[in-house]
């Protein structure tokens, strides 16, 4: 355990930071422990330091926390498992969106950072976001980044759909009896957070207007959080989607305009 004077000195350069007890905040005594010379070898260092444990409540205390943090990391992934993401969309984040495309994607993240700030007033205001802009301009990345977000950081279960496709596996299903398709639906209406992808790039059919209404309608009733994603602008909403689903949408979002060029083919283009 004792060493000489001179590596002494070399382990006292080598302890970087002061370990304290996550429980009761005290620090811990540290002992440098050094390695005989086999184990320098194998592990390319003289030794490392030894942190004494704290009382015994604290590593109690401490024991359970590690056990609940591993506990919340298996949620986490349970939850990104059941969330309907695909593996590319899994990787959207905030940190690889780029925000200095354009003034719009500048102030886009600002939005968003505001949004995540006040999460917990939002999720109990039923507040969503609703990004609106033209083909590839990063609309899905930042409802997803978004939403991978609020998973991991608050374990908030969350489920993202594609309006077009998910439309079309119910359309489907109807053909099919005995399918119970409430339980679908279901899903849907009462996610605690949802992202609707796509929301009317779909030919509006009153059939599709009247299965959007319901879903949004429930959401607003029971103030549930809404991110949507769309080509369509607040001007143009009642007309494709209808006045009641369009007004409900309005009073649940702030908006988030995405104008700018496609980010797909700029990446083309630059080579990048
Ligand atoms: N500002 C950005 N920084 C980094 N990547 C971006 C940015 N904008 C878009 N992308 C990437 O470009 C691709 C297209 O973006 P995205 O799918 O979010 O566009 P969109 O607005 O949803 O388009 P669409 O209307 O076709 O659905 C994605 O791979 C996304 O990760
Ligand atoms: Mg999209
Ligand atoms: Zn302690």
């Amino acid at each position: 355990m004792s060493g000489s004077s001179a590596s002494r000195k070399q382990a006292e350069a080598l302890k970087l930071d002061d370990k304290i007890c996550p429980h009761c905040g005290r620090e811990l005594q540290a002992e440098w422990v050094e390695f005989p010379p086999a184990l320098q070898k194998k592990y390319d260092k003289p030794g490392e330091w030894y942190y004494h444990p704290c009382t015994p409540e604290c590593e109690k205390k401490n024991d359970q926390r590690e056990w609940e943090l591993s506990r919340r990391e298996a949620r986490v992934t349970t939850l990104r498992e059941r969330s309907g993401l695909s593996k590319r969309m899994k990787g959207y984040a905030l940190d690889n969106f780029d925000h200095y495309v354009s003034p719009a994607t500048t102030r886009a993240r600002i939005k968003v950072d505001e949004y995540l700030k006040n999460w917990e007033e939002n999720r109990e205001a039923g507040r969503g976001l609703y990004f609106c802009g033209g083909v590839g301009t990063g609309k899905t990345h930042l409802a997803v980044a978004v939403m991978n977000e609020i998973m991991a950081r608050k374990r908030v279960p969350s489920l993202f759909v594609t309006v077009p496709e998910f439309l079309d596996n119910l359309r489907e299903a109807y053909m099919i009896p005995g399918r119970d398709l409430d339980e679908w639906m279901d899903t849907v209406k009462n996610a605690d957070l949802l992202v609707l992808d796509d929301l009317g790039s779909e030919r509006p059919t009153e059939w599709v207007r009247e299965r959007l209404f319901v879903i949004v309608n429930h959401r607003y009733r029971e103030a549930l959080p809404t991110l949507f994603t769309s080509n369509i602008g607040p001007k143009d909403l009642a007309s494709q989607l209808g006045e009641r689903t369009a007004s409900r949408i309005i009073a649940m979002c702030d908006w988030i305009s995405l104008e700018g060029e496609d980010y797909r083919e700029a990446i083309v283009r630059e080579g990048r």
